[in-house]
């Protein structure tokens, strides 16, 4: 049997991803720390579920604790882990300026945790999640992996950016398999309650204004996540060191994700117009064409098909839904 370690397990991509190794046969390894970045109560329902499988097993582990990490990673022997897939992480963009250490110590610290375990225990394969914010304010029609990438509009993209440079020099110095990968606004069943998906399909159902932040204009390149975890598997089996866009390649505006949501819902979405904030860009497009060279990953879901399968989900589990808090 393989093995994996997923950092992340109980988030929104990790829940996903941990489905997706369960069903191809893996034992997985999780690890969350439950934090509070948003309602934990969706941490712990995602991790409810998984631990109905008993090749999933979990600890609670802070990735930002050198000592707690380098004891848990005792328990394996060498070779034991094909691969590590790195997604806990300090997540939403303007909380990151409320919370600059907190994300740099998991965001950072974690990522050098990680990185040196995952050598001292020969892992196979090492993937980290980063994203398309690093790219910052780009003009560019779709973000080439190779664009600019040193100039980014918020602590949570300077954290990301960061851990990409440390990658590079652990690569540098001991050619370990290392990909990074990054992400474009993912969005599906149980996701964040900190993204519009999320937070826009509870309001409909529950007949809640939204908050819309800036014109509703800004476009958004909405990926799906069994899109992105499809990305995530095939790119565990890289060598060298990589960098891989996962992105839709079609971004579609705030304000047309919202009639998406009306239309499934039948329902109006009273909305309340915000300023936009700082740490906002206007908007993002994954170039992907190295990653279907790379990896023959294609996205297959577009929009309307994926905000179907989310809308589903949340009428499924309304009930408990309904006491997340979303923000
Ligand atoms: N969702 C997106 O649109 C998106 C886009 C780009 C990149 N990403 C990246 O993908 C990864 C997963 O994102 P997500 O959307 O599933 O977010 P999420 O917040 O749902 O999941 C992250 C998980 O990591 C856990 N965590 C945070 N810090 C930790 C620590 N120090 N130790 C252990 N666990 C910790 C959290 O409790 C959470 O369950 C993140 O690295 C994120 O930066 C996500």
């Amino acid at each position: 049997m393989n093995n994996v370690l997923i950092t992340g397990a109980s988030g929104f991509i990790g829940y996903h991803l941990s489905l997706l190794y369960l069903r191809k046969g893996f034992k997985v390894f999780g690890i969350d720390n439950h934090n509070d970045g948003y309602d934990v109560k969706l941490k712990k329902w995602r991790n409810s579920q998984l631990i109905k499988n008993k090749n999933f097993i979990f600890s609670k582990v802070d990735i930002s604790s050198e000592k707690k990490l380098t004891t848990y990673f005792n328990n394996f022997k060498k070779n034991k882990l094909d691969a590590v897939v790195n997604l806990a992480a300090g997540t939403g963009v303007r909380k990151s300026t409320l919370f600059p250490n907190s994300y740099y110590e998991s965001n950072l610290m974690g990522v050098l945790n990680l990185i040196k375990l995952s050598r001292e225990f020969s892992v196979n394969s090492f993937v980290q999640a980063s994203t398309s914010s690093v790219y910052g304010d780009s003009k560019e029609k779709s973000f080439k992996i190779n664009s600019e990438t040193s100039k980014p509009d918020s602590i949570y993209a300077a954290s990301k950016k960061a851990s990409e440079v440390l990658l590079h020099a652990y690569y540098a110095l001991y050619s370990q398999n290392i990909t990074i990968l990054r992400f474009f606004t993912v969005y599906g069943p149980c996701g964040r309650p900190d993204m519009a998906p999320f937070i826009f399909t509870e309001a409909a159902i529950n007949e809640r204004s939204i908050n819309v932040f800036g014109t509703g204009k800004q476009k958004r390149d909405f990926t799906y996540v069994e899109d992105i975890v499809d990305g995530i598997y095939k790119s565990t089996k890289l060598k060298g060191l990589n960098y891989l866009n996962l992105g839709n390649n079609r971004p579609v505006s705030v304000n047309n994700l919202i009639k998406i949501i009306s239309k499934l819902s039948n329902k109006e979405i009273k909305r309340i117009d915000k300023p936009s904030t700082p740490e906002d860009v206007f908007y993002t497009s994954a170039d992907i064409s190295k990653t279907i060279k790379t990896i023959k990953w294609e996205p297959k879901i577009n929009l309307e098909e994926g905000m179907l399968r989310t809308y589903k989900w949340h009428i499924e589990n309304n009930k408990w839904l309904r006491k997340i808090q979303v923000s």
